[in-house]
């Protein structure tokens, strides 16, 4: 088979990878000038900056991490975010630390019990994310922890948000700041555009960099047997049941002239004054000694047409269009949605790896 990926991320390098494996042909394009979609990773000065965002790639599936670590090797890096709300500094996730900064408590016992007083009882479900919010973690942990964020981050007040956003909102009483449950978690040494470069090597994929789908999609829709579409599924039918709705995302990168700026790899900024959720100083995920650093703050923003589309806005209104689309997806012969924006859904990268194998097992 001939097959077409659109899009060099995650998911359409590991499936060109499996395809050309199995002796397939595989041309990948790709609209941005590198591979790698949002997991790509730049090389400055020795320092992998996470272009698109902080990635650490966790999971409980052995079987995923195996695949990944084909790859390339991965470090024992641990994801253990700071908060810092005015100008106090606390651990996340939600554990004992996080409760011995609050109240001074120094007992799981102790942390229990204030949070069984402050918690919310609620007769019905939760009308909006700030009930939800308090019925799961009491008043202290929601004013310090979660509601400035949760508002920046969605740009709207959390009494007017969704209860859904947040179904849980893990307590830990034990002093452990590992932010994952998981069982295998990692940064790749090197950086993750290696990783991708390692799955698109065999010589049976070609790639082409600076390539928009839609500037040839009649063409390509003539030439290949098969496209593996992991672009935006509306944007592939014009639109034409209305556009699927985004929370996008700016970044500013700032290489900085010493060694160790905040000391850790990921901070979040809780405060609504300050108008970024995190710095990422890139060098800790990799442990790096260099003497310069490099420092990212993430800006939440809204999405309109022609932005990134960072995470898929999953309300009813969204999903009951998003269905529309892929029942026409199913009626368009010789093409297959995958992917954060072809299937609109927040995929994690051990999930999209997930549902590229999948896709490889029923197809190829
Ligand atoms: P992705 O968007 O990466 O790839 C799609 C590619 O298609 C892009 O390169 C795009 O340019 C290209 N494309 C689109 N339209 C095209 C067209 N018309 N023509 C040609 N090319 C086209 N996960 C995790 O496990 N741990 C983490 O810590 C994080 N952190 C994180 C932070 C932030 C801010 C976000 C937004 C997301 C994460 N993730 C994450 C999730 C992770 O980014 C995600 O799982 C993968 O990048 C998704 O890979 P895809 O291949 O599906 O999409």
């Amino acid at each position: 088979m001939n097959y077409l990926v659109v899009g060099s991320g995650l998911f359409g390098a590991v499936f060109a990878h499996e395809a050309a494996k199995k002796g397939h042909d595989v041309t990948v394009i790709e609209k941005r000038d590198h591979i790698g979609g949002n997991i790509y990773t730049k090389n400055v000065d020795g320092i992998n900056v996470h272009q698109y965002g902080a990635h650490i790639f966790h999971t409980s599936n052995k079987m995923i991490w195996e695949y990944i670590n084909q790859f390339g090797e991965f470090n024992n890096f641990v994801n253990a975010p700071l908060a810092i709300h005015q100008n106090q500094l606390y651990n996340l996730p939600f554990n004992m630390n996080t409760f011995h900064a609050l109240w001074g408590v120094k007992t799981p016992k102790e942390a229990e019990k204030i949070i069984a007083e402050q918690r919310l009882v609620l007769e019905g479900p939760a009308k909006n994310l700030e009930e939800q919010a308090l019925s799961l973690v009491g008043r202290d942990i929601y004013e310090t922890l979660i509601k400035g964020y949760t508002e920046k981050q969605w740009g709207r007040s959390c009494l007017e948000l969704p209860a859904f956003i947040i179904n849980r909102l893990p307590v830990r009483f034990t002093f452990d700041n590992n932010y994952f449950n998981d069982r295998y978690q990692g940064i790749p040494v090197g950086g993750y555009t290696a990783i991708i470069e390692n799955m698109l090597s065999n010589s049976k994929v070609s790639v082409q960099l600076n390539t928009d789908f839609f500037n040839q999609k009649d063409i390509y829709m003539d030439k290949y047997d098969k496209i593996i579409y992991t672009g935006m599924i509306d944007e592939f039918f014009d639109y034409c049941y209305g556009e699927l709705e985004y929370r996008s995302l700016s970044f500013t990168h700032e290489r900085l002239e010493e060694e160790n700026y905040q000391g850790n790899a990921v901070v979040n900024y809780i405060d609504k004054e300050i108008p970024y959720t995190r710095i990422i100083e890139h060098k800790h995920f990799e442990f790096g000694t260099q003497e310069h650093t490099v420092i990212t703050k993430e800006y939440p923003c809204a999405w309109s047409k022609g932005m990134e589309p960072y995470y898929p806005v999953n309300n009813a209104d969204n999903n009951r269009l998003y269905k529309k689309y892929k029942q026409l997806a199913e009626e368009t012969p010789n093409i297959v949605f995958g992917g954060r924006l072809g299937m609109y859904r927040y995929f994690d990268m051990h999930q999209v790896i997930d549902a590229a194998l999948l896709l490889c097992q029923r197809e190829l």
